[in-house]
Order: structure tokens, then sequence, then C-alpha cells
């Protein structure tokens, strides 16, 4: 068991309740073990360790945990340090701040706001990379609302031949953006911090622009993306992911009870708050946000569940926000199950938003994934 254990432990994340479960309760066992001055393998904590340390100690801790956690110190032997690394981190994480370059002091009080909630808990902590097909193009490429640089290192692996651009208002998460960088060897990302309404300081244009979950998280998502389309070639795309409000119906119902009961985003109120909404009947609408990603992490939950700001979308809105843009819609949608669902409705066309409206609402669940779509001229 142990050698299979270990390997998932490294290369895993943590995405579902079983094995939160297991997990929670072999960390707890170990813990008594190593309480008790049994000897427990060292390869195996280290392993866990890193498996908590990714989900930002997300499980919950026990108070008996706590009580025995109380006795261990981590400067006494490596099975100690490791063991305290299962529930909390020993050492601070050291990130490139300084090397980040600034755009722009940020004036725009939401933009503020929200970069103040990504400084504290940068958003998404990734551990792996997906493989890409290496191609050619030597384009410019702007990831407006980069995060924490899945997105642009992606990209950077991608296209090796391109200048990549990643904006983000915050720069903690560009500095885990360019830390992650470096181990994936992606020199061909410029790393600035400021914020999309101010792009156009730039001062360069871009063949594509992509920018996914970030303009739902601005005051006013048209503004933001204006000042995308002025920094846009004539000849480039811009690809957008938007919240839809019909698939995350569950999200929100976990928002509310978040908002009724006043709960403040701190890692120990958001680890109660989990177990609150695991405790909840299973026909509870807030109980699905514990099947998503976002569930198993400090940052995915407080992006989840406690957002500074954010709007929710209808197709009708998006209509609307593409109209007002003066672009062109140049496809929506392109994910295989949302297509079945189009074609199976008998929809033919297959960027009009009416038909996507129907396929919606016989399917509420079909933008889980967000409303993906790209723009042009
Ligand atoms: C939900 S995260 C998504 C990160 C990344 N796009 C991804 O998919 O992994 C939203 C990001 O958008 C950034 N953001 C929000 N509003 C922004 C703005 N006005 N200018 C630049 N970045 C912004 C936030 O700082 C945050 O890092």
């Amino acid at each position: 068991m142990q050698l299979k254990l270990i390997p998932y432990l490294q290369q895993g994340v943590l995405d579902n309740i079983p094995t939160e479960r297991y997990m929670t309760a072999l960390r707890s066992d170990l813990l008594e073990k190593v309480a008790r001055g049994e000897a427990v393998p060292l390869d195996l904590l280290a392993a866990l360790a890193g498996f908590c340390h990714a989900s930002e100690y997300v499980m919950w801790e026990a108070p008996d945990d706590t009580a025995r956690l109380e006795k261990l110190d981590p400067a006494r032997s490596e099975t100690e340090r490791l063991m305290t690394g299962c529930f909390r981190p020993v050492a601070p994480e050291r990130l490139p701040r300084d090397e980040i370059e600034p755009l722009r002091p940020l004036s725009d009080e939401t933009s503020k706001a929200v970069g103040a909630q990504y400084e504290e808990n940068p958003y998404p902590r990734w551990r792996f990379l997906p493989p890409t097909t290496p191609r050619d193009d030597a384009i410019d490429i702007l990831v407006a609302g980069a995060g924490t640089g899945q997105e642009p290192i992606l990209v950077a692996k991608e296209y090796p031949k391109a200048r990549v651009t990643a904006l983000d208002l915050s720069r903690t998460s560009l500095a885990y953006g360019l830390m992650r960088a470096r181990e994936h060897d992606a020199g061909n990302i410029r790393f600035l911090q400021g914020d999309i309404l101010d792009v156009a300081m730039i001062g360069q244009k871009f063949d594509s622009i992509r920018s996914s979950g970030v303009l739902h998280h601005m005051k006013e998502p048209l503004q933001g993306l204006l000042a995308l389309k002025g920094v846009l070639k004539h000849s480039g795309t811009i690809r957008l992911f938007l919240y839809s409000a019909a698939a995350r119906w569950g999200t929100l119902a976990a928002q509310e009870m978040r908002k009724a009961r006043g709960i403040p985003a701190t890692p120990d109120a958001i680890r109660a708050f989990r177990q609150e909404i695991l405790a909840l009947p299973d026909d509870h609408p807030a109980k699905t946000v514990s099947q998503g990603r976002d569930f198993f992490s400090i940052s995915g939950v407080r992006d989840l569940l406690f957002h500074v700001q954010e709007h929710n979308y209808t197709i009708p809105m998006i209509a609307d926000l593409v109209a007002a843009s003066g672009l062109r819609l140049l496809e929506f949608a392109n994910t295989a199950k949302a297509r079945k669902r189009f074609e199976d409705m008998g929809f033919k066309e297959p960027n009009d938003l009416a038909s996507w409206e129907k396929v919606e609402a016989l399917h509420p669940g079909t933008f889980s994934g967000m409303y993906k779509f790209t723009l042009g001229f």
C-alpha cells in the first residue's frame, strides 16, 4: 500500500472527499504514533507534508491533533519537523516579489480590494502542468489576470518563440508564477503587476489576449474588455472565461450561507465552514461546492465563496457585453460536452447565443467550467 501511496502523495492533488477523509485519518494516526515516540517512515511523512502543503492545509485539524502538535518541536528531529509540516508551514515561503515589474500603482478601489485578496491568498495553487505540443508562432500574447502563472507558463511552453506578458493585480501571485516559470524553464514571460484598466501603459499590441476568470472580478467588466480591445492587434483575438450564474447555483447558495453567518475569510474560519458544508444533507444546494476542485484548498475556497467582487452572467448578459464592446463573437463554448448538447437539441449555428440560452435552460450545468468564448474585430 505504502509503495503506491507515496507516489500518489507526491504527484496527486487533493480533489475529492473520500481521499480527504482517508488522508485526514492517516495524518492523525501518524501524529499519534509520533507523539508516542514510535518510528514512522520519513519518506511517507515527507510525501504527506508536500501533499498537505499543496492544499494549504485545508484539511480539518481535530482538537486531539492540535494538543499533540503543541508538544512537537520541529527543530528537535526530522520526524517532528515533517510531522508538523503535515499540519502547517514549517518555513516561510520565499517568493521573488522584488523581481516583479510594476506597471503603475493601483488606483481603482475595486482593483485594490481584489488585489489585496489575492495578495493574501494567491490563486490557484497548482502543482503540475499538462503536457503541451510546441508551436512555431513568434506572437505577442497577453495573459490578463495571470494569477499564479499556470496559464502564462503553459502558453509560453506551447509557444516557445512567443513573447508572453503576464499581467495581474497581485505581486505575490506573480512572484509565485515567476518561481514556477523558473522551475519549468519558461524564460519568455514578462511578469507585470498592474491593472487591466491601465493595460495601454504597456505600450504594446497583442496577437492573442487571454483572460480566464478575471473580468467578472472587476467593478465594470465592460471597461476591462474595452481596455483589452485597445491593445489588441487588428488580426488578434481575445479569449474570455466568465462565470455562469446558472451553473453556479450551488456556489451562490453556499455564498448566501457564508454571508448570512458573517463568516470571515480567515484560514481557520474557512476550515470550519467547510466542515459545516460537508455536514449538510446531500440534497442541499450548497453541498454541491464540495464536488469542485476549489473546495480543496484555502485559496480555492476563498476564491469560490469569499470573493470581494464578482459578477455572475447569463447568456443575454454575455450578448450585451459583446455588443457593447464592438467586437465580434468568433467562437462560443468550444467544449465537446457543450457542443454535443447543442447538436442534440438540433441547433446548427454554433455562435447563436439564443440557441445556447435554450441549451443552458435545459442543462443548467453546461457551463460549470465557465462561459468560454473568443472575440475579434
Ligand atoms: C480567479 S483568478 C484567475 C487566475 C488565472 N487567470 C487562472 O485562471 O488561473 C483571478 C485573477 O485575476 C486578477 N485580476 C482581477 N482583476 C484584475 C484587474 N483589474 N487587473 C489585473 N488582474 C486582475 C486577480 O488578481 C487574480 O489573480
